[in-house]
């Protein structure tokens, strides 16, 4: 008998209360957060959606480990079972610790970017691009089109265009490609899985051009479970040995370790290229810590460690990808548009067609988002013009989509919070005509969207 509830393959172990606010409350504090999500106090929200990084809860397995956490400075047991654990799934030869996964890209930008050099992804996160550009080399998104079409049905539009990558590496040389990367699953286009097939062939070009291959990881285990569920002759297959193939065409990887492998804090930068690995490690040593714990503690690596473990488990996968899709597919039969298929991490609200009366530039994904924290204390976050639409020159210009997304930290919220998020969302969309836009009023140079300052319209 197949069940048509999801099993949620945990139960409540310690509480954290959730306050309920009211309009007025949420109102206040939005305007003393300059209607930037980003600067509400958490304690002003109710169902948190702003992101899946770090905010999951850890099992009773990881805080066990944790109790057993070794802090010696240099060549910790926790060091070795964290490293160990990584390499069961990503067997790179060096694995470098790092307090997170924007650390492990600065790092690895700062020995392979410079001015000239160009870096092609399927689609670039922020913290990757912007590290990427803060070495003045160039960011190039390189998704296949499906990628940007929101109700694409594509099984895996988070796939590389592999025509497109072969004619940039013939327009721009090899020689100033010093890394080609894949995000997996594709955070940036909907949290939309790359299948095996096409990791493969964006390995085969890198070998052929002489180029090397890194895998941004963060989502890996989601990804694998896409592929078992999707591609041709994966299904029953083990998701860990399917992270292995993926990861067997790479040269190296770059994650966060607060997404797929459970933590609350850290990431990684693992490659098998012995010249990177120690140029790598002697920036590590300046900025993030010694190389047998990075920026981390002891107690960090060990609850890695087994939250690795956990990320590949059948159980877990099957709850978490089947939940994100019931919220998405609520919200598509409710008449609210949304990326399709749905993700893996989060569901995107297709702010741009559920308020086509808000041009680009007045940030019709921002005006959503704050509708949803008004609305019922949910808060999500555009991901649209206000986080990539400032161009390297300073000026302005609109983003392929303009979304909001809900993250869904891991095994955090139940299915009666979900609910609730779907009701709020539905709630939303009577409104949406009356919508207006916003001005942003104040902003930094660099990843506007965490600081920048808006007014309604
Ligand atoms: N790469 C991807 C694909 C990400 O989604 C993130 C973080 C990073 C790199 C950077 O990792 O935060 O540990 O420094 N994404 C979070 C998010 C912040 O909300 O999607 P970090």
């Amino acid at each position: 008998m197949e069940f048509k509830t999801i099993f949620e393959p945990f139960r409540i172990h310690s509480v954290e209360p959730l306050r309920l606010s009211t309009p007025e409350e949420r109102e206040n504090a939005l305007k003393s957060a300059g209607y930037n999500v980003f600067g509400l106090r958490a304690v002003d929200v109710m169902i948190d959606l702003l992101t899946d990084s770090g905010t999951g809860a850890m099992s009773r397995d990881q805080w066990a480990a944790i109790q057993h956490g070794d802090e010696s400075y240099a060549g910790s047991p926790s060091w070795e079972l964290f490293r160990d654990s990584v390499k069961s799934l990503f067997p790179f030869k060096h694995v470098i610790p790092t307090h997170q996964g924007r650390a492990a890209e600065k790092i690895l930008f700062s020995v392979l970017g410079g001015e000239g050099k160009f870096i092609p992804n399927n689609t670039h996160f922020d913290t990757t691009r912007a590290n990427i550009e803060f070495t003045k080399a160039t960011a190039v998104d390189l998704v296949i089109p499906e990628g940007r079409d929101p109700q694409s049905r594509h099984p895996f539009k988070g796939n590389m265009d592999i025509v497109a990558l072969e004619a940039f590496i013939a327009e721009h040389g090899a020689a100033n490609i010093p890394v080609v990367m894949i995000t997996v699953t594709n955070n940036s286009g909907g949290g939309q899985p790359v299948s095996l097939e096409n990791i493969r062939q964006v390995s085969a070009v890198c070998k052929k051009n002489g180029l090397i291959l890194f895998l941004d990881a963060c989502r890996y285990a989601e990804n694998a479970w896409f592929i078992r569920e999707r591609e041709a002759g994966q299904s029953g297959r083990d998701v860990a040995d399917i992270v292995r193939e993926m990861a067997s065409y790479a040269d190296g990887m770059t994650i966060s370790a607060k997404k797929d492998p459970m933590g609350n804090i850290g990431g990684w930068l693992a490659l098998n290229d012995d010249n990177i690995a120690q140029e790598a490690r002697n920036l590590l040593i300046l900025t993030e810590g010694f190389t047998t714990y990075g920026g981390l503690a002891g107690r960090d690596l060990e609850a890695l460690a087994v939250g690795i473990g956990e990320s590949v488990s059948h159980d877990y996968l099957q709850y978490r990808i089947r939940s994100t899709a019931y919220l998405g597919n609520a919200l598509a039969e409710g008449g609210i548009p949304v990326v399709q298929p749905i993700g893996g991490h989060a569901v995107y609200l297709d702010a741009r067609a559920l308020l086509p009366h808000i041009p680009p530039l007045e940030y019709p994904g921002q005006a959503l988002a704050i509708a949803l924290y008004q609305m019922g204390g949910v808060r999500g976050c555009e991901i649209g013009t206000v986080m990539f639409g400032m161009q390297p020159d300073g000026s302005e210009k609109a983003a392929a989509m303009d979304l909001v997304r809900l993250a869904i930290p891991r095994r955090t919220y139940t299915q009666s919070h979900i609910d609730y998020v779907i009701e709020v969302c539905l709630a939303v969309r009577e409104l949406a005509p009356k919508l207006a836009g916003y001005r942003i009023i104040e902003q930094p140079k660099l990843l506007r969207h965490f600081t920048a300052q808006f007014a309604p319209l």
